[in-house]
């Protein structure tokens, strides 16, 4: 059974958010029992990573989406990677999805139109005369256009659709179509159309046999009109179908306290003085002063979603009540100032860094005490299951994935209400945990001590996947 798992980014060679860390994790996963392959775009970092890209044929053009060279790159451990070598199209400078001005490409359309149509085709039989999909995974905006042309080409491979963010919509001019060979049949506002847009998400939605999201407390919470983006009807109806589920995230071995390359020094549960080695070592990395009360951190990307406007709002406070905090993040430039400020402040007691390194997000997690994630809606979240893994106690708005993850009073902190003083309510908690040794020292066993692991999430993919392939192409007996 040929799965291919279609994706916009990957840790293995470039990521934004935790979209990277699943496209990395779960196909591997998946690699057991199922002969899954990647398909990305060829941005600079992926046919430039340093691995032969091997020829595997050509992808045709359609309406205004250009033609395009199917290449693979064979990674050390044999996952298989497809790359869409289109240098006009991905190889630039900037993010997958951001021009270096910080503003949507003004051709993602064509160039996530582009990946769809590619998926498409590997599932149509065209392109590598040696491997055809019998099901694509599809995973956000990005690729959801490949349902829609799967069904519209009357194909019988089936796709799994994977909601990782709801609120990134893919959203364009509905006379885009054309550029993008969309039938006109295709655009009524139960397909394609979303208030006089067209919506790449919605031929996802619409046409994908099933969709999922990354915990289940989000897939309940997108049914409701307070996160359903205004798309809660067609998933309500979904779900009625049962076409819509959530499987939560995992994490990988590579998160592992006790071998993590990247820390000064391994540390496993209870070992304490390799826990404050590490936290000493983050202070001096983000220039704080020596101290004895609690380190908060932060590892996000910095938009609207992660609340990082309640922390600013905390950190006056954190820093009277004599804790620290350092911040990792990259994202909206008025963010970035204003963390920059704060700063400014409050130097040797809040540390921040703008940009992106794993190396110091791991450090973070390792070297900190408690971990800020004020989201005001977070699919499933990565980083509150980093720092638990590295007992770092996560502070976290009680929404979708936050809720399924963090055990209130055991392994975190849950707050009710996307309020300052909810937040800071959560965060006296924790100062008083914190004096109370034995308590803290608890929870951080507990925290350290659950493991998310893929080979658990695996499973319902697993269903999902074999289901629907003998469904569409039933065994022979
Ligand atoms: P999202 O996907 O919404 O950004 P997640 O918590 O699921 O949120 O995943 C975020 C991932 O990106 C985590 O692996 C986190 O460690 C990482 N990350 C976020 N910001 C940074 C940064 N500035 N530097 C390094 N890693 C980061
Ligand atoms: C999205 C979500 C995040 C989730 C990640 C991986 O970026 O914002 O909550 O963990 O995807 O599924």
């Amino acid at each position: 059974r040929r799965v291919l798992f279609v994706t916009p980014e990957s840790a293995d060679f470039i990521k934004v958010g935790g979209l990277g860390d699943v496209s990395a994790a779960l196909p591997r996963a998946m690699s057991t029992d199922f002969d899954v392959r990647v398909m990305i775009p060829g941005y600079p970092q992926v046919v430039g990573a340093g691995y032969p890209l091997i020829e595997v044929g050509r992808l045709p053009a359609l309406a205004g989406i250009p033609e395009c060279e199917l290449a693979r790159i064979d990674l050390p451990d044999g996952l298989i990677v497809y790359v869409l070598v289109c240098p006009e199209l991905f190889e630039r400078e900037g993010s997958p999805y951001l021009a270096p001005d910080g503003r949507d490409w003004d051709d993602n359309h064509i160039r996530f139109g582009r990946l769809s149509l590619a998926a498409a085709q590997l599932a149509a039989g065209v392109g590598d005369p040696a491997w055809q999909a019998d099901l694509l995974h599809l995973n956000d905006w990005p690729t959801a256009l490949a349902a829609g042309y799967l069904h519209w080409w009357k194909q019988p491979a089936p796709c799994v659709f994977t909601i990782h963010n709801l609120a990134y919509q893919g959203l364009f001019p509905l006379d885009y179509h054309q550029s993008l060979g969309i039938p006109p049949e295709a655009l009524g506002t139960d397909q394609l159309e979303f208030y006089g847009n067209l919506s790449f998400m919605k031929a996802g939605l619409v046409h994908a046999e099933q969709l999922t999201t990354v915990s289940a407390t989000y897939a309940r919470e997108i049914t409701t009109e307070e996160f359903g983006c205004g798309l809660e009807r067609l998933l309500r109806e979904r779900a009625e179908q049962g076409r819509l589920c959530g499987i939560a995230n995992g994490i990988d071995d590579t998160w592992d306290p006790q071998s993590d390359a990247h820390l000064l020094r391994g540390f496993g549960t209870s070992d304490w003085i390799g826990k404050r080695i590490n936290c000493e070592h983050l202070r001096q990395m983000f220039g704080l002063a020596i101290c004895h009360g609690p380190l908060f951190a932060v590892v996000s990307r910095l938009v609207h979603q992660k609340g990082v406007d309640l922390t600013i709002a905390a950190a006056e406070s954190i820093v009277r009540k004599g804790g620290q905090l350092v911040v990792i993040g990259r994202g909206e430039p008025s963010i970035e100032s204003a963390l920059r400020n704060l700063a400014a402040r409050f130097p040797g007691a809040i540390g921040v860094r703008v940009g992106f390194s794993e190396r110091e997000a791991r450090c973070i997690f390792a070297g900190s005490d408690f971990l800020l994630m004020p989201s005001r809606f977070e699919p499933c979240g990565l980083s509150q299951m980093y720092a638990q893994r590295f007992g770092s106690l996560p502070i976290a708005h009680r929404t979708g994935g936050l809720v399924d993850t963090i055990e209130d009073g055991v392994t975190g902190f849950l707050f009710d209400r996307m309020t300052v003083e909810s937040f800071k309510a959560a965060i006296n908690r924790a100062f008083s945990v914190y004096r109370t040794t034995d308590l803290f020292y608890a929870m951080r066993r507990a925290a350290m001590g659950i493991h998310y692991h893929w080979s658990v999430s695996s499973v319902p993919y697993a269903h999902l996947y074999r289901g629907l392939i003998d469904r569409a192409f039933p065994p022979v007996v």
